[in-house]
């Protein structure tokens, strides 16, 4: 269909709908609240899944089943308002809500690998898994250029390059539009760059500063037609992103002529004002286009309705928001497609498949870091009697991170399917053995340990670091004029204050006799001055994800070391980086071949 096309029947959807029908079009509630008949009542224009938010049993044809019924309501009946509905959710390394997918590293192993094509072909895996659960809307690629460890969100970036981040995001979003999902470019902008890496906090910088760094990766998305934009929590120079009208309408608009839609984040809008209808005024008028009002949607579409009545938001703003997002339905081909159950995607086996898992080992092998290698204790003989210890060598949630099957992530092996990095060495040495605290570590038994240590998984601001709450006021994260003083991480970026049991271990086998291989899993760099002090060899693992026997073909030589920093190394002693960004250490001997069938 033409564009002349898509604007005419947009146009003639714009001309029958009551005002309520429109609002309804702008309203994006979450899959727990709302039920197909709210769909049909109130017109709504998408349902989302929240992070680890999944229908009961949890496999593709689950998925299927779920957003049929919300499209059947929408469309199928004869009392169907007839707009189809965008049903979206985070795959943002993977399809990884879902049980049995595929989970990719996480960004900041995908900006370490540095290959804009392992991206490319991350959006395919992604978007056909996506495709086999019947979801048409990725709240991904994340174009975040991360200035702070500190961040909590710190791994769902490409790194702190924006080069970086523009390359990755455009070959994502071309990849999964092109496979036929929906891409959503986020968040904008700056939230990357939060005073004290504080997240939804506050980004204080010219406009030329954060246009070099926070907007610039945004520009080829754009310019390869990203359907989708999400505004971001943070504020820039004490102004909400929510609210804020020369960000969202005179640039991302006007100036960078951006004519898709452009959606809030998780309930952004109530940061604006104590008063719902002032709040959702400025967010209309901002010219946020499509609102993800999870649970208070209903809430939602009678404010609006009130505004509009008393004259506070034109009618031209709400046919405007109503265009843009037909515009995108349209584009995507939506009305044009059969309903979920009966579309090409639902018959893909491809959840899991060998072939995906291969694609993202490959992306394991390629993202993790060599940091130290001390008289060349590394590459790893696989007849070694190799000692594998450490919390998260045995431990896919550990491996995987945040935004995996739940919005916080796992811990354990129940949930997730995969090889841990000890299932990976096992497989390729017969010698080696597993003890996770490495108290019967001995030269007599071992010849050398691989201690997998690093952090527990977490999402947003309860990954985040921070030495003081009264930094939180300072940075605007408030809701409702109160700061919200969740938890964080730790108060410290040194690995051996927020998890002293990963330096004991190492120490542990170390005054024992048996060289250490330390191999850090985690979201971000940290200090981690003392671990690398007792260590032979140290490298970087990331969020590996699933595949984790990838990690373990690097060590044994299978192939040598090609990833990258992605970002500055911190150091304990001040504010020089331990390694610097782009540092990466290869093999200085290789005897193995360099096998490509590893
Ligand atoms: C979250 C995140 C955003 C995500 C959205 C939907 O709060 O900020 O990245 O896409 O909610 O889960």
């Amino acid at each position: 269909m033409s564009e002349a096309r898509h604007e005419a029947v947009a146009a003639a959807w714009i001309e029958r709908m009551t005002l309520r029908q429109k609002i309804g079009q702008m309203t994006m509630a979450e899959r727990k609240s709302v039920t197909p008949a709210d769909v049909k009542r109130f017109a709504l224009g998408a349902v989302l899944s929240g992070g680890g938010s999944h229908p009961a049993g949890n496999a593709p044809a689950d998925w299927v089943g779920m957003t049929d019924a919300f499209w059947q309501a929408a469309v199928g009946d004869p009392d169907s308002p007839g707009v189809p509905i965008l049903f979206g959710c985070d795959a943002v390394h993977g399809n990884n809500s879902v049980s049995g997918a595929t989970i990719f590293p996480h960004n900041i192993g995908l900006g370490a690998a540095g290959d804009a094509e392992l991206v490319a072909a991350a959006a395919r895996v992604t978007a056909r898994e996506m495709l086999a659960s019947g979801v048409d809307w990725n709240f991904a690629p994340m174009l975040a250029v991360a200035q702070d460890c500190r961040w909590g969100r710190t791994y769902e970036s490409y790194g702190g390059d924006p080069h970086r981040a523009a390359e990755f995001g455009r070959r994502f979003v071309e990849e999964l539009q092109g496979q036929g999902i929906v891409a959503c470019v986020k968040h904008w902008v700056g939230d990357g760059g939060t005073t004290h890496g504080i997240d939804q906090g506050e980004t204080t910088l010219s406009w030329e500063e954060l246009e070099a760094t926070h907007v610039a990766p945004y520009y080829p998305a754009l310019e390869a037609g990203v359907m989708t934009v999400m505004v971001s929590f943070n504020s820039w120079n004490g102004e909400k992103c929510h609210g804020h009208r020369f960000l969202v309408t005179d640039v991302l608009k006007a100036r960078l002529g951006f004519d898709g839609l452009v959606v809030s984040d998780w309930d952004g809008i109530k940061y604006l004002d104590e008063d719902y209808g002032t709040a959702v005024r400025l967010s209309v008028n901002a010219g946020l286009d499509m609102f993800m009002v999870p649970e208070r949607w209903r809430d939602f579409i009678d404010t609006l309705e009130g505004q509009v009545r008393q004259g506070h938001v034109g009618q031209d703003r709400i046919d405007d928001a109503v265009r843009r997002i037909l515009r995108t339905k349209l584009r995507h081909g939506l009305f044009d497609l059969p309903r979920p159950a009966a579309r090409a995607g639902a018959r893909f086996a491809c959840t899991g498949s060998a072939a995906h898992r291969d694609i993202a080992r490959d992306a394991v092998r390629r993202s993790v870091v060599l940091l130290k290698n001390e008289a060349d204790i590394l590459p790893l003989d696989p007849a070694q009697r190799i000692l594998v210890a450490g919390k998260s060598a045995h431990d896919l949630g550990r491996q995987c991170g945040g935004w995996t099957l739940s919005w916080q992530g796992e811990t354990g092996n129940d949930t997730i399917e995969g090889t841990t990095v000890w299932e990976g060495i096992r497989a390729m040495a017969p010698n080696a053995r597993l003890s996770e605290d490495g108290a019967d570590a001995g030269p007599d038994r071992d010849d050398v340990a691989v201690v997998v240590i690093g952090e527990t998984p977490y999402a947003e601001g309860f990954g985040d670091i921070r030495v003081g709450d009264e930094l939180l006021v300072e940075a605007g994260s408030t809701v409702d004029g109160v700061a919200d003083p969740i938890e964080p991480y730790a108060r410290s970026l040194a690995l051996a204050d927020i998890h002293p049991e990963d330096l004991a271990c190492i120490r542990r086998i170390a005054a024992r006799g048996v060289p250490v291989v330390a191999v850090l899993i985690s979201g971000r760099p940290l200090v981690v001055d003392r671990e690398l002090a007792v260590s032979n060899a140290f490298v970087a693992g990331w969020l590996p994800g699933s595949e984790g026997r990838g990690v373990g073909e690097v060590l044994l030589g299978r192939c040598d070391f090609t990833g990258r920093l992605p970002l500055p190394w911190p150091d304990g002693r001040g504010d020089e980086p331990r390694f610097p960004a782009g540092y990466g250490l290869v093999y200085s001997r290789f005897d193995n071949a360099v096998s490509h069938d590893v």
